[in-house]
């Protein structure tokens, strides 16, 4: 046991961590998806709403994650099966969903690489959308973007968990942080940034329904990057003595302050009626074109963009890689390379689904819609229903309690709060969410 404890990898320490941890919750979600879906649902109000789901079933779900992830230290799968006999089919669930936003994600992280190109060399000209449909629906550009990001995946990965994983985040971290502060005083500074976000932020309830509901809590996991094996196989790598809870809870804050500042960059520009992936792309080059020395506040914008999403993308990969390695016993290599050329097809296709092969529909969406959607509206709820069902009701209860509560784990007396969560409150919540997200989704087919 000891010997195949020293054998796998791990992070060094709590920083590490942390860090890394951080950087697969703090990505698109928070700076391209999180304003827009914000916009779209009234601003204040749903920003209430997504706090109470971060809260009430992201963290305790974040925290369910890792401690399966660290009492079993291995691959989702085998996580699963080792704590219940037959439910590894739970990580594999995990695994395919992870795989799936892969396909779709790693399309807009290439995207991040030409815009901070373009604006840096002032090469986006004067029709941002223009640009923003001409690049998208070209064939090779995108493609060819796409893949300098996921060949820069891989590079990390191959390094492994301390030589690459903790590596990068520990550079990409600080350095995300910086640029977000940056900008964030950059746009405070401007007076009529101060006026825009003040209407941005002002609670309007009337605009909430129960789609605001549904997109608060879809915004709340996706951000957290739960249920998918990342952040299980993450807690697989603390070092024994990590406090999961308070793990937790550093990512959850840096996530919700990354996110909360990313809107306040956004909306301080004015741009809050734009909606949907112009938001981040067209939206916010042109607000920059206005500023003095603009290209280069635009390059920051999209380097942050790219960072964030590079650090999600290489705890993605791992999740998928460790499969490979521990489950069918290859190489850290070859396992990383038959990821990195699984995710190089499913974003072929998901690129090309927008320019070429957007004729291509199924449910009335190209390929690219098909997965964002599917995932988030199907895969991410699920597999937060069966994640808490696990924790709270089938992992055996002493073992759960001393997991949580052990060295530098929860505190006694917050322990029942959480097993609370997981056992009734999200389980139940998030079925109410999903089946109403379903019947949602089937009306406007
Ligand atoms: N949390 C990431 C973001 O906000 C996206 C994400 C969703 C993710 N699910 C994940 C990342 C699973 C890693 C693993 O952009």
């Amino acid at each position: 046991m000891a010997q195949e404890k020293t054998k796998r990898g791990g992070f060094g320490g709590k920083i590490a961590a942390i860090l890394a941890a951080a950087g697969s919750a703090i990505g698109l979600g928070n700076i391209w998806r999180f304003p827009y879906i914000t916009s779209e649902n009234g601003g204040g109000a749903f920003i209430l709403i997504y706090l109470g789901c971060i809260l009430f079933l992201g963290l305790p779900l974040l925290i369910a994650e890792f401690s399966v992830g660290h009492n079993s230290k291995c691959n989702p799968i085998d996580a699963f099966s080792k704590i219940r006999r037959g439910w590894g089919w739970l990580g594999a669930l995990g695994l395919v969903s992870v795989f799936l936003i892969m396909g779709y994600y790693f399309v807009i992280s290439g995207w991040t690489l030409n815009y901070t190109i373009a604006s840096a060399t002032n090469s986006i000209g004067g029709n941002f959308g223009q640009f923003f449909t001409d690049f998208t629906t070209a064939t090779w550009k995108p493609l060819i973007f796409t893949y300098l990001f996921i060949i820069a995946n891989h590079f990390i990965i191959i390094g492994g968990v301390q030589g690459g994983i903790e590596k990068a985040s520990k550079i990409m971290m600080p350095l995300l942080f910086v640029i977000l502060v940056i900008l964030a005083v950059y746009s405070l500074w401007l007076p009529e940034g101060r006026e825009a976000l003040a209407n941005v932020f002002t609670p309007d309830f009337s605009k909430v329904t129960g789609k605001t509901f549904l997109d608060a809590m879809g915004q709340a996991f996706f951000t957290l990057s739960v249920g998918m094996g990342a952040m299980l196989i993450y807690g697989s790598y603390f070092k024994d003595g990590t406090k999961l809870a308070g793990t937790a809870i550093s990512v959850v804050s840096l996530d919700t302050v990354v996110a909360l500042t990313a809107a306040i960059i956004i909306f301080s520009a004015g741009v809050e009626n734009e909606s949907g992936m112009q938001l981040a792309f067209v939206a916010m080059p042109k607000v920059f074109a206005a500023m003095p020395a603009g290209n280069i506040w635009a390059a920051l914008f999209f380097l942050l963009l790219g960072l964030a999403a590079l650090s999600s993308t290489i705890s993605m990969h791992e999740a998928v890689t460790s499969y490979f390695v521990e489950k069918r016993g290859m190489s850290r290599n070859k396992g990383a390379w038959i990821v990195t050329i699984g995710a190089l097809m499913l974003s072929t296709v998901a690129s090309l689904s927008l320019g070429d092969w957007s004729d291509i529909k199924l449910l009335g969406m190209n390929f690219f819609a098909l997965l964002d959607n599917f995932t988030a509206i199907v895969m991410l709820p699920l597999l937060g229903i069966l994640t808490s069902v696990f924790v709270g009701w089938l992992w055996k209860k002493e073992d759960m309690k001393a997991e949580l509560t052990a060295e530098g784990g929860i505190d006694k007396a917050t322990y029942p709060v959480i097993r609370f969560l997981l056992r009734y409150v999200c389980p139940v919540l998030v079925s109410i969410v999903f089946i109403f997200g379903i019947i949602d989704f089937v009306q406007n087919l």
